[in-house]
């Protein structure tokens, strides 16, 4: 299994709680080896996606389950973001009676119910795909530290379960994202979302955490699988 480092400085004057999904979207595509021209976007969020392609198109089609994400979404002829749950078979099946050419899905599949169902599911649509899943080793120390057991699929797991499915290429990246004080380190996890909705410490255990926290930065691990 490859595994690369990548390093950031958060700056919370650029107000960006999304800095680390943005660097994964820019691997993603940096990572293709040819430019895709009817793409499908499973979890496309607010379009971070759609916004960092710079070729031309045919058809872009985002989907997520958040509306509110949706509603952000760039729109245009050729772009269209759509309602859908990709823990929903139903939504397969509708994706069947469309022609992509390419499926992408960026920081949004480490919340799969049943990653391995969605797996099945996209093999049967038969296109090639990049997609980035979020693991274990992502928030690795703070779990530590809190006594936590991790919330993510660890890379193994991912990558069992993408060997039974697909040949694809799999490659590890940890992402290190480095805070000026602890207190905006806390603030980070709360307001960017990349702790799932999981709250499971109370006000003097975060306090607690807070002071044990061994780090300056946080840590993130994503798992690229790109198919053959
Ligand atoms: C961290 S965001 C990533 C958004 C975007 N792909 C990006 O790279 O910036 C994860 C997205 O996955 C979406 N998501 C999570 N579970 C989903 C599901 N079951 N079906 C569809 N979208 C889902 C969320 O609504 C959210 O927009």
């Amino acid at each position: 299994m490859k595994i690369s480092s990548q390093f950031s400085k958060y700056a919370s004057h650029y107000g960006s709680y999304n800095i680390i999904q943005e660097s994964v979207v820019k691997k993603l595509l940096l990572d293709l080896k040819y430019k895709p021209k009817k793409i499908l976007d499973l979890g496309c969020g607010s379009g971070s996606l759609c916004r960092a392609i710079d070729w031309e198109y045919e058809s872009f089609t985002g989907v997520d389950f958040a509306h509110g994400m949706l509603e952000l979404h760039p729109k245009a002829e050729n772009i269209e973001s759509v309602y859908g749950d990709f823990n929903d078979k139903r939504l397969f099946e509708n994706l069947q009676t469309y022609q992509y050419d390419y499926i992408f899905s960026a920081s949004a599949l480490q919340w799969a119910e049943n990653l391995e169902d969605i797996f099945k599911s996209i093999k049967l649509l038969n296109i090639p795909f990049s997609f980035a899943i979020f693991t274990s080793g992502t928030f690795e120390t703070l779990n530590k530290t809190a006594s936590l057991e991790p919330l993510l699929k660890s890379s193994q797991t991912i990558k069992n379960l993408v060997n039974q499915y697909f040949d694809a290429k799999f490659e590890v990246v940890k992402y290190s994202l480095e805070f000026e004080s602890t207190r905006e380190m806390f603030r980070y996890i709360k307001k960017s979302g990349v702790s799932g909705s999981r709250n499971l410490l109370s006000y003097k255990q975060t306090k607690k955490l807070m002071k044990e926290y061994p780090l300056n930065y946080l840590e993130f691990e994503v798992a690229f699988i790109t198919s053959r």
